[in-house]
């Protein structure tokens, strides 16, 4: 059967809490991924850490937003650190997309829609005129037409975000429990991959707390 996919968000300014996470979340039935933030990318040590880490699956969310030139220097800066993925925000426009596109090389490059954590009220207090679903779909279109390699958006919107997109699909805001936390477009693992999710994102749920139990828990959650 084919193996689910998840990346594991490692939100941390420490190499020794990676370093237990990667060592809690390596099973057999899953494939795992290692996501890197700006909390781990900017600490002390995450550059170096980084550099060193062999034969693992990593993105970088960089979460770049900029002007066309200064997207794709960034991304010739971390050239060396040999990401499976990088993330830049749609936003930043269709240049800077095509330019960021043309410098990651191998490296796949995931373009982020309206963030996981607003909800239609936050969308319009930023001043977009289109409501979340609109918005995702538009962001997709344009992700297509620069030919990136991924989307990231939520679970909620894969089903329309498929339609004009036809790469792989990332989706954070997973939760096993009630709890959101600062996220507000959910939805559990089960239902991310059913409406089409290639990869799912979970950081919290399974992070805090024991990771070993946390990751069987997901498994649980999968096979039934
Ligand atoms: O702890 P939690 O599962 O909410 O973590 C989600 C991770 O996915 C965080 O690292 C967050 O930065 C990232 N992310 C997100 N929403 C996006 C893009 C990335 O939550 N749209």
């Amino acid at each position: 059967m084919k193996k689910n996919k998840v990346f594991i968000a490692c939100d941390t300014t420490k190499v020794s809490d990676v370093n237990k996470i990667i060592k809690n979340t390596s099973n057999n039935k899953l494939i795992v991924g290692y996501k890197f933030g700006l909390e781990f990318l900017n600490s002390k040590n995450g550059r170096n850490y980084l550099k060193k880490l062999k034969n693992k699956i990593i993105f970088g969310d960089y979460k770049i937003s900029d002007i066309p030139n200064t997207c794709a220097s960034t991304i010739r800066a971390i050239k060396d650190l040999k990401f499976n993925y990088i993330t830049i925000h749609i936003n930043s426009g269709y240049e800077a997309l095509k330019e960021a596109k043309k410098a990651a090389g191998k490296a796949k490059l995931i373009g982020v829609t309206i963030l996981t954590s607003l909800d239609n009220k936050a969308v319009k207090e930023i001043g977009f005129n289109k409501n979340i679903k609109e918005l995702v779909l538009h962001q997709a279109k344009l992700a297509t037409k620069a030919k990136l390699d991924a989307i990231v958006c939520s679970a909620q919107e894969v089903k329309i975000v498929k339609k004009v997109f036809k790469k792989e699909i990332i989706t954070p805001g997973i939760r096993l429990n009630s709890k959101i936390d600062d996220q507000k477009r959910v939805l559990t693992p089960y239902e991310a991959y059913k409406n089409g999710a290639d990869w799912l994102v979970i950081g919290r749920d399974i992070t805090k707390g024991s990771i070993k139990n946390n990751i069987q828990k997901l498994i649980n959650h999968l096979d039934k």
